[in-house]
Formats: structure tokens, sequence, C-alpha cells
């Protein structure tokens, strides 16, 4: 599937994200619980490990993700050297948050108290969560440090009560989604804007996966009794089912594809994970990650 999802002004901020990158003690990455390899972002990865910094891996939405394979992705970011991670959902946001300064501490024991302060790095892809997590730590903070020197606007500097800096910046994408099983995982839990992807091929490859991983869920959700035929044949019978249907009996397929992901990303099909580590694929290949190398040269690490 092709998906334009690196705007311009992309470039911008990753050049930000490598500078910051460089005065931190820990990264902190929020990424789907739902899907926490494809939302995991290559280009932060690798600029993380070059730099040696450690990481804390916090799975969003994790209200809305099947708790069995959540325990499964905390175990294996738990396995990865110098990462933590912990899930966070709307039911223990606040508490959380408390969380989230404890484990980036253990991450980063030398740096406490006023003389020391632990500095963090927050970042995302779009949509993850991470302006509803900034607003639960901003509550916590207890001075906005607005125009740092060598940081623009669009990166934030708030200060925690513990004395924890932490450093937000824009929601970061990367050049390009590699796996095409990930863009569309992307797509379907609307991490990606409706204008860089089709969203009627999107409800097939979401009816595909449910069925396959979810099957009672789908037809639960849709009122059907059994799967009759393939896929477009599931994705009429749904389209029939909810009254997407033109003038004619043709299918409405664009209102149809909407309803899928909609009621799929809203949790109305349940708690729905997409990926399990066996799905984790190769890394991007050493082109698409050529600029953050350049990032690292030119700041001298
Ligand atoms: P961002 O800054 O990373 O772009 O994301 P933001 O906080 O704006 O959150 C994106 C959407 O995800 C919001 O829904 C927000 O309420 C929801 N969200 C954030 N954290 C959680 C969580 O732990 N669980 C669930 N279920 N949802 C969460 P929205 O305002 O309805 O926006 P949208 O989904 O219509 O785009």
């Amino acid at each position: 599937m092709a998906i334009q999802w690196f705007p311009g002004h992309m470039h911008v901020a990753r050049k930000q994200v490598a500078e910051t990158m460089a005065k931190v003690d820990v990264v902190i990455e929020i990424v789907d619980a739902r899907l926490p390899w494809s939302s995991s972002n290559p280009m932060i990865e690798h600029m993380r490990l070059a730099r040696q910094r450690p990481a804390l891996k916090i799975l969003n939405k994790s209200d809305l993700a099947d708790p069995r394979l959540s325990a499964v992705w905390l175990d294996w970011f738990k396995s990865q050297p110098g990462v933590d991670a912990m899930l966070l959902g709307e039911e223990n946001k606040a508490a959380g948050v408390a969380k989230l300064s404890t484990l980036c501490s253990k991450l980063a024991p030398h740096r406490t108290g006023e003389v020391k302060p632990l500095r963090a790095l927050i970042l995302g892809i779009p949509n993850v969560g991470k302006s509803t997590l900034m607003n639960h730590l901003a509550r916590r903070r207890i001075a906005n440090v607005a125009d740092t020197p060598g940081v623009t606007k669009s990166q934030q500097r708030i200060e925690l009560q513990n004395g924890m800096i932490l450093y937000d910046t824009p929601g970061l994408m990367w050049p390009k989604v590699h796996d095409e099983n990930s863009g569309y995982r992307l797509a379907m839990a609307g991490s990606i804007g409706t204008n860089a992807y089709d969203q009627i091929d999107v409800a097939w490859f979401a009816i595909e996966t449910l069925r396959e991983r979810y099957p009672q869920a789908l037809l639960d959700r849709f009122g059907l009794k059994e799967y009759v035929g393939e896929t477009e044949d599931v994705f009429a019978a749904i389209a029939k089912r909810r009254g997407a249907v033109l003038s004619g009996g043709r299918i409405d397929e664009q209102k149809a594809a909407e309803m899928i992901l909609t009621e799929f990303r809203s949790g109305a099909l349940g708690r729905i994970t997409l990926e399990t580590p066996d799905d984790i694929t190769e890394p991007p290949d050493e082109s698409a990650l050529e600029e953050t190398q350049d990032d690292a040269a030119e700041s001298g690490s």
C-alpha cells in the first residue's frame, strides 16, 4: 500500500529530535498498544541506539488492546537491552503518570534531584495519545519553561514536580513504512491521515485481519452467523447489514469502509491487538536511516 505520510516539516522535526536526544538521559516513546511494533518509529530507535540512551516504551491505549497480548508485548520490550516498558490506558492515566517518573529514574539512576535533574525526551507518532499524556503530566508540573535556547517553539520543555525535565516534540513520522502490513495496521488504527490511503483497501485488510485473529468479534459486531465467501463477500454482507447500499442495490463501499474502520477504532469490536512479536519483520535498511546518521555526524557524536 502506498502511503504519503512524510511531509516536509518532518525533516525539521527530525533534526530537532536528533539535537534534543543528545542532551537527554532517557527517551520515552509512546506506541499504540494495539500495534506496538508498527507504531514504533525505527528512525527514533536508530538515533537512540547511536546515542546509547535507555528507553521507556509506553504502550498507550491499552484499554483498547487485547490484555493477553499486551502482557506478551510488555515482556518482549523489557527483554530488549536498555529498555523498560509499561501499559497506559484510559483507566490508569493518573497512576501511570506517577509510574512513568519512577521507571525513568530507574533507567537513569545517576540523574536525580535538583542538581542533576533527569531529562527525558518524549515522542510518538501522531494520534498515539501524546497530547493526552502531556496534559496529565502538565498537571504535575511546577514550571513551564517556554523558549529554551536552541529549542524551537514547536518543542516544549516542562518541569515536573519531582524535578524531572521533559522535552516534548511534535508527532514524528519516519520517511517510509517498510512493511506493507505495518502500513495497513497503522492506517487501520487511525495513525495515518485518511488522505494518505484508500479506506476501502484498509477496510478489506481489517476484515482479513479480524477474520484471522478475532473471528468471533467481527461476526458478533456485525450480526453475521458465519463467514461465507471471500473478503469482498464479507465486506458486502457487512455493508448490507448496516444499510450501506446505494439505489439499485449497489454497495456503498466508501460508507461501509468508514463504518468498519470507525467501529474498530472506537473499541466497539472489543479489545483487539493487530500484531504479536512473531509479526516483527526486518528493520528498515540503511538507506531509510541515512538522514539520521547524517544528523549524528553533524552534531559530532
Ligand atoms: P497525539 O497528541 O499523539 O496526536 O494524540 P492525542 O493525545 O491527541 O490523542 C489522540 C486520540 O487518542 C484522542 O481521541 C485521545 O482521546 C485518544 N486517547 C489518548 N490516550 C488514550 C487511551 O489511553 N485510550 C484511549 N482509548 N484513547 C486514548 P479523540 O480526541 O477522540 O481523537 P480522535 O481519535 O478522534 O482522533
